[in-house]
């Protein structure tokens, strides 16, 4: 195993072993490698570098209670990057390809999957990059795919379910409207990263989107997206800027086998006030407790009109607790996995 502390990984770059990697060209997909060398090779021309031909996912491998090694969901994460490589007109993996690659990463890499015991896992990061050299705009006709591995933690590094606070973004959009909200690209992020730094300078955790169009109702956070509990509902955005997040799937699945009624449904803003329980979620973390929106005119000005707040600033929400101890159970081979979501090495 890697000298590492499994106790304190966080959410950040860290090498492993290998990465695998094959490329498309001339119709075919070159057989999948793992390589030692961490750097793609290909021209400064790419399209990637000038007009974001790129795409990527997220997803994570565990190393359970019984020794078992479990990847959770990735036929999921397939389906999604061949949606918005079909988006970028951009070749992409087989649902096949994509799994085993997955699979070889972690088998590759398997000093950097975290024990069991330590709320940490080896995150997956698949990428879809245009790589043939090109001028004018156009979508890539040659593409580079590689599975990234590293060891993480929680995403900010504090404890898991810790709280955290959240602005609402009045004064910028992370979409469009009828734009790339819904697909998985690099460029959404490169349109979030401005706004999404001045919150975290004014020491929000996260930032929450309005729909592009009226700013009225509620999209998502930045990275991930928006869940609420009111009595015995589940309330999640419907949205067409709204990346569709595994994880608010999984958690949807979860509260129906609780009981819980499911409503994925326009959510305005002003409903805010009338939730029990708030929560970002995304693979990084499952959920993120949001104990209070503040809403500002802008992210630049000092004024807070609103301050919505929801549950203890100490402690996570009862029933998202419930629901995140049950999903964290089934990826660490605690819970059965009644499913079918686990993948085994
Ligand atoms: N929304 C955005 C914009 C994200 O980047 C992510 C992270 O992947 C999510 C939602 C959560 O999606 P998932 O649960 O599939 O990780
Ligand atoms: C998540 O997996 O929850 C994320 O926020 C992914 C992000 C790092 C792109």
């Amino acid at each position: 195993m890697a000298e590492l502390n499994w106790d304190d990984l966080a959410f950040r770059y860290r090498k492993a072993n290998v990465i695998i990697v094959s490329y498309y060209k001339d119709g075919q997909w070159s057989a999948p490698v793992a390589t030692k060398d961490f750097d793609f090779h290909f021209s400064a021309f790419a399209g990637v570098f000038h007009y974001a031909n790129a795409c990527f996912e997220g997803l994570k491998a565990f190393r359970g209670v019984d020794g078992k090694v479990r990847l959770f969901r990735p036929d999921e994460n397939a389906k999604r990057l061949q949606r918005s490589a079909a988006h970028l007109d951009m070749a992409a993996p087989s649902e096949e390809m994509f799994l085993n690659m997955c699979l070889m990463c972690v088998k590759e890499n398997l000093d950097f999957l975290p024990p069991y015991g330590h709320n940490a896992s080896m995150y997956l990061r698949p990428v879809l990059v245009g790589c043939n050299p090109q001028l004018g705009i156009a979508s890539s006709t040659e593409v580079a795919f590689a599975v990234l591995g590293a060891p993480v933690g929680t995403y900010s590094g504090a404890a898991g379910l810790t709280p955290g606070t959240a602005v609402l973004s009045r004064n910028y959009d992370r979409a469009a409207p009828h734009g790339t909200g819904s697909y998985k690209i690099a460029a959404n992020y490169a349109t979030s990263l401005h706004p999404y730094n001045l919150a975290h300078k004014l020491g929000y955790r996260e930032l929450l989107f309005l729909d592009p169009a009226t700013h009225t109702k509620i999209d998502e956070f930045g990275s991930s997206n928006f869940l609420a509990i009111k009595g015995n509902t589940y309330v999640t955005p419907l949205s067409d800027s709204v990346l569709p997040s595994i994880t608010n799937k999984t958690l949807q699945a979860v509260a129906a086998d609780f009981g819980y009624k499911v409503e994925k449904r326009v959510v305005p803003v002003e409903e805010l006030a009338e939730f029990e329980e708030v929560n970002a979620c995304g693979t990084a973390v499952v959920i993120t407790p949001i104990c209070s929106v503040d809403d500002k005119e802008t992210l630049e000005g000092n004024t807070i009109t609103k301050t919505y707040r929801f549950g203890s600033p100490e402690h996570c929400g009862p029933v998202s607790e419930k629901f995140y101890k049950r999903i964290r159970g089934i990826q660490d081979g605690l819970e059965e996995d009644t499913h079918n979501w686990c993948v085994f090495l």
